[in-house]
């Protein structure tokens, strides 16, 4: 039973509809039988906003709050303590609140990893990743962390160039997508797929020797995945990202393991597909 000691987090974006954060962290609160402790909820926040939005968090003592798309880089300044991988990577996805303190995060660096590590080492392989935005600066700081050989394949150069320099990486111009066919591992970080039947790498240049990732997680199966399954190479799928980015979340929040078979069946029932 929610009671006055039950504790508030809160995911803000805009848009924030489409969000499977609530959904994935109460059940997860419910399967621990935590959920007298903890709530999540979601707000459309307004960029204009999100300076009142945050300090709402210390006046009404909410425990965590996950920032999406558009706040992830504008709330760094709004907080007072930064993970330093979140610094590195500029952007921050959960800020947790330790009595009065503002803390961020970037969960999503290790969710990628997580998901890749489960089915590869990535020592020494040679990785595409497509595309230079916040989601794109937390899957390559997690790679070259890990020794991989990374290059950031961009369409805005300037963008591409500046990560590869942080990042001590590669990029090269989208328009050089060819170079892929030798590499390992092929990343597509863009929303391009989303909801969508487009894919930025066309059929013919991914190889059965690839594992293929895409980050995008609506539709399940991208058409990149689905352009991977045919030419015979492993994929990985959005969601898992999504998944490990949420219970490495959940634990921050919480200070309990997060009940990861839960969670992922709970994003799998959310998105109306079967496991595969
Ligand atoms: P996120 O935080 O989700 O990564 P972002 O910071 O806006 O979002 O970054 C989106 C990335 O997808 C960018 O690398 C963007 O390329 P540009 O830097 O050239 O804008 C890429 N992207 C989005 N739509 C694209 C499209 N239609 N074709 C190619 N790249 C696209």
């Amino acid at each position: 039973m929610i009671n006055t000691q039950t504790k508030l987090c809160l995911i803000i974006g805009n848009p924030i509809k489409h969000s499977l954060s609530p959904i994935m962290h109460n059940t997860a609160y419910k399967k621990l039988g935590i959920d007298n402790q903890f709530v999540f909820l979601a707000q459309k926040v307004k960029p204009a906003n999100l300076r009142s939005a945050v300090q709402a968090v210390k006046i009404l003592d909410i425990r965590g709050l996950t920032c999406t798309i558009p706040h992830k880089a504008a709330v760094i300044p709004l907080l007072d303590q930064l993970d330093p991988l979140a610094q590195k990577i500029g952007a921050v996805n959960t800020v947790v609140n330790r009595q009065g303190k503002l803390v961020g995060y970037n969960t999503d660096c290790f969710g990628a990893i997580t998901a890749l590590e489960k089915v590869v080492n990535l020592e020494h392989k040679k990785v595409a990743v497509l595309g230079a935005g916040g989601a794109a600066r937390a899957v390559v700081f997690g790679l070259v962390s890990k020794n991989a050989k990374v290059t950031v394949f961009n369409r805005n150069l300037n963008k591409v160039k500046t990560l590869a320099k942080q990042a001590n990486c590669q990029s090269q111009p989208l328009t050089n997508l060819k170079l892929i066919k030798n590499m390992d591992i092929v990343i597509n970080t863009t929303s391009v797929g989303m909801n969508s039947n487009q894919s930025l790498v066309s059929k013919n240049l991914i190889q059965s020797h690839h594992l293929v990732f895409d980050i995008v997680y609506s539709p399940h199966q991208t058409q990149l995945l689905k352009n991977a399954l045919e030419k015979k190479a492993k994929i990985i799928h959005g969601l898992d990202m999504l998944l490990y980015q949420g219970t490495a979340q959940f634990e921050l929040y919480t200070n309990r393991k997060a009940p990861i078979k839960t969670m992922h069946q709970t994003l799998i029932k959310y998105l109306k597909m079967k496991v595969t």
